[in-house]
């Protein structure tokens, strides 16, 4: 299959690939997986007063998987949780060019950015 330029960049360049300590409190962790594939991306966020100051990812799976959450943690960082909750996989399917088949591999991009901000939530009621 042929990859667009955007995703073989992301691909070979990932941009905050790694993670933190999720047992920080102001760290979210979203883990989703794609039940078509078997993928795995792994968002987590550090926020601070509500503002994402960084990003960072882990994710298992294909070259748009991997593109995916790439963009996404150059997206998100300085984005309000509002902000993060309103990014949408259509528009990172559409920055990336991603085909039909793969637009699965975005909307599991969007999942792990709003698991990310439900752990942050459910954490924050402790
Ligand atoms: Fe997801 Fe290829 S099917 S890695
Ligand atoms: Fe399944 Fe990309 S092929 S996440």
């Amino acid at each position: 299959m042929a990859y667009s330029e955007k995703v073989i960049d992301h691909y070979e360049n990932p941009r905050n690939v790694g993670s933190f300590d999720k047992n920080d409190p102001n760290v979210a962790t979203g883990m989703v997986g794609a039940p078509a594939c078997g993928d795995v991306m792994k968002l987590q966020l550090k926020i601070n007063d509500g503002v994402i100051e960084d990003a960072k990812f882990k994710t298992y799976g294909c070259g748009s998987a991997i593109a995916s959450s790439s963009l996404v943690t150059e997206w998100i960082k300085g984005k309000t949780l509002e902000e993060a909750a309103e990014i949408k996989n259509t528009a990172i399917a559409e920055e990336l060019a991603l085909p039909p088949v793969k637009i699965h591999c975005s909307i599991l991009a969007e999942d792990a950015i709003k698991a990310a901000i439900s752990d942050y939530k459910s954490k924050q009621e402790k």
